[in-house]
C-alpha cells in the first residue's frame, strides 16, 4: 500500500476529509508547522502519528525546509499533501518532491493565487469561484492543475458564506484527486495533468441564469 504524509498549519478540515475518505493509503504521519494547530488533535484522535516542525524554531526558510524534508523522508511517503499548510516552500524542497507534492487552493487558479481568496473574489465581482488541487512547483499556487470545482457566488455572499461553500467542495475534490494519484491515473507532462478514465462533461456552467 502507498503511503501519505499530510502537512498542516491550522484547523485541519481538509486533513480530516482525507482521513475520513478512507483512501487505500497508509497515512504515515501528519506534520504541522504550528504546534497549536487544531488539526493535530484530530489526527491523534484517529491514531495517526503527529509531528511538529515549528517554523519559529528555525532561523530561516532553508533551515526550516531542511528539517521538514528530513522529518517527511523518515516516513518514506509516496505522496505529500499540503492541507492548509501556511508556509512558502523553497525551490530545493519543492523539486525534491517533484510529481508527489499536492496542494489544495481555495480559488479557481490561476485566478486569485495567495491569501484572502474569497474576499478578493467578492471584490472582483466574479460570478463563479471555487477550488483547485494542483501539483506544487516552485512558483506558489501555479503548479499543474489536477482538478477544480466551481461554485456560484451568490448576491448576499460574505467571505464567510462563500468560503463555506468552497470548503465543502475542497473536502470532496481533494480526496478524489489523491485517489486518482493512488490509482496511477494521473499523467503529468510539462504543465498539464491528464486523468485516465475520467468522464468529461462538456455542459456549460452559468451563474447567474434566468429561468425560461
Ligand atoms: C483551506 O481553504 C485550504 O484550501 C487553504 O487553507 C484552508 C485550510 O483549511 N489552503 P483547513 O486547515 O484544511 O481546515
Amino acid at each position: 500500500m502507498k503511503s501519505l504524509v499530510i502537512l498542516i498549519s491550522g484547523r485541519g478540515s481538509n486533513m480530516q476529509a482525507l482521513i475520513e475518505a478512507r483512501l487505500p493509503v497508509k497515512i504515515a504521519a501528519v506534520i504541522s508547522s504550528n504546534p497549536e494547530a487544531g488539526g493535530l488533535e484530530i489526527a491523534r484522535m484517529h491514531s495517526i502519528e503527529t509531528r511538529v516542525v515549528d517554523q519559529k524554531a528555525y532561523p530561516d526558510r532553508v533551515a526550516f525546509d531542511t528539517a521538514l524534508a528530513e522529518k517527511i523522508d523518515s516516513f518514506q511517503p509516496d505522496l505529500v499533501a499540503l492541507a492548509g499548510f501556511m508556509r512558502i516552500l523553497g525551490d530545493k524542497f519543492v523539486e525534491h518532491y517533484h510529481g508527489r507534492l499536492m496542494n489544495i487552493h481555495p480559488s479557481l487558479l490561476p485566478a486569485f493565487p495567495g491569501l484572502d481568496t474569497h474576499t478578493r473574489a467578492l471584490t472582483a465581482g466574479v460570478k463563479i469561484h471555487g477550488c483547485t488541487v494542483h501539483f506544487v512547483t516552485p512558483q506558489v499556487d501555479h503548479g499543474p492543475i489536477i482538478t477544480q470545482a466551481a461554485v456560484p457566488v451568490l448576491p448576499d455572499d460574505t467571505s464567510r458564506t462563500l468560503s463555506a461553500r468552497v470548503l465543502q467542495q475542497e473536502h470532496r475534490i481533494y480526496p478524489e484527486a489523491i485517489r486518482w494519484f493512488l490509482e496511477d491515473r494521473l499523467q503529468l507532462s510539462h504543465n498539464h495533468v491528464s486523468v485516465s478514465g475520467a468522464i468529461m462533461d462538456d455542459s456549460a456552467l452559468n451563474s447567474p441564469k434566468l429561468l425560461g
